[in-house]
């Protein structure tokens, strides 16, 4: 059995800001509500003419030129993400063709805000394996395109971007690794969260548009108390299977989905916030982005360095959730 380890990062948010205070002209809220409930200032929204394979692209190839590779060297692409190009082609297959990869083995990964440790868990396998040395793992959304911007509950939240990072076979000498993923599922809880309509049980047409079953539903209360229980349990798996201690973890870093989830979280461990990545702030909730994301960005800000043990915990749509245990 080969080892894995992330080899680089990179990501992309798209230039236009969407602030509290635009919100505030959209829907009966305040920005200080937004803020005080969230701990979010500001999103990023893609423009009119950007699609889920561009962000994924921008963040690939800052990824690919950190690792001094070029788009040949990578063996298979994962992109995780319920907001792709289209239902058909994947994302992943416009990523190949843009990025001018060969003609490698690329999907799409549906597990919403979980799908980047999904994805990280599955490239893990392929190299662990032996069957692939280079994987390109990408979280991205343009959730803009499926959030209700008459819904309070739900537009104050999300926001767009992509993250990712390239996953390379360690060598002998090299102590990075993915120890372990954990990851889980339960859709007796899918009402929670979910895009009604637009799949095969409800094709869109002119009574949906009607009453907007097209946009992203969300019982926030429910999520938001789901979210706490399974970021904890994940977690606490992914030490118990390892053998190690929370204290020896350097970095926590949790899907972005509300800073009172992430405070609930801190205080559940006792853990000091320095230690907790938080990019909530500047991105909102960007899903299935929003790991690779934080990732990403405490890592070229210095604060993540090589050989740091970091936890990644994460919940999402479906119910899905899980964790993984790396050393960086
Ligand atoms: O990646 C997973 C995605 N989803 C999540 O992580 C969401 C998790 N849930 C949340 O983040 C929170 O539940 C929300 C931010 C969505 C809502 O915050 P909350 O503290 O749970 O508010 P609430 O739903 O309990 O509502 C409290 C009050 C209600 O008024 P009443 O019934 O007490 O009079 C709401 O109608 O706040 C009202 N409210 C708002 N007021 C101003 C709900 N949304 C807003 C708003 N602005 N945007």
């Amino acid at each position: 059995m080969y080892r894995s380890r992330i080899r680089s990062t990179g990501s992309y948010l798209p230039e236009k800001k969407l602030t509290n205070q635009d919100i505030e002209k959209m829907v009966d809220t305040t920005a200080e509500w937004i803020y005080e409930r969230t701990g979010i200032k500001e999103r990023r929204i893609a423009a009119p003419n950007e699609v889920t394979s561009d962000f994924c692209v921008e963040a690939a190839k800052l990824a690919l030129q950190r690792a001094n590779m070029t788009p040949h060297d990578i063996d298979m692409i994962i992109v995780a993400t319920v907001t792709g190009d289209h239902v058909m082609p994947s994302t992943a297959c416009m990523v190949q063709a843009k990025l001018g990869c060969r003609p490698i083995f690329a999907f799409d990964l549906s597990a919403a805000c979980t799908g980047f440790v999904y994805s990280l868990s599955i490239a893990d396998q392929f190299i662990k394996t032996g069957f692939y040395k280079n994987i390109l793992v990408i979280g991205a959304e343009v959730l803009s395109r499926i959030v209700n911007y008459k819904d309070r509950n739900t537009c104050i939240l999300f926001g767009d971007g992509a993250g990712c990072a390239i996953i390379t076979r360690a060598e002998e000498h090299e102590d990075s690794q993915i120890f372990s993923s954990h990851l889980y599922a339960d859709g007796l809880l899918g009402h929670l969260l979910e895009l009604p309509a637009g799949g095969s049980k409800l094709p869109i047409s002119q009574e949906v548009l009607e009453q907007e079953l097209q946009y992203i539903n969300m019982k926030g209360k429910e999520i938001f108390k789901n979210a706490v229980r399974t970021l904890v349990e994940c977690a606490e798996t992914a030490l118990k299977t390892n053998n190690i201690p929370l204290e020896q973890v350097d970095w926590l870093v949790p899907h972005q989905a509300n800073m009172r989830i992430t405070e609930a979280v801190i205080k559940h461990f006792g853990i000091p916030t320095e230690k907790v990545v938080s990019t909530i702030d500047y991105t909102g909730n960007t899903s299935g982005a929003s790991i690779p994301i934080a990732l990403d960005h405490a890592i070229t800000d210095g604060r993540i360095k090589r050989g740091q043990l970091i936890l990644l915990s994460a919940f999402g749509a479906g119910l899905t959730s899980g964790s993984s245990l790396l050393r960086y």
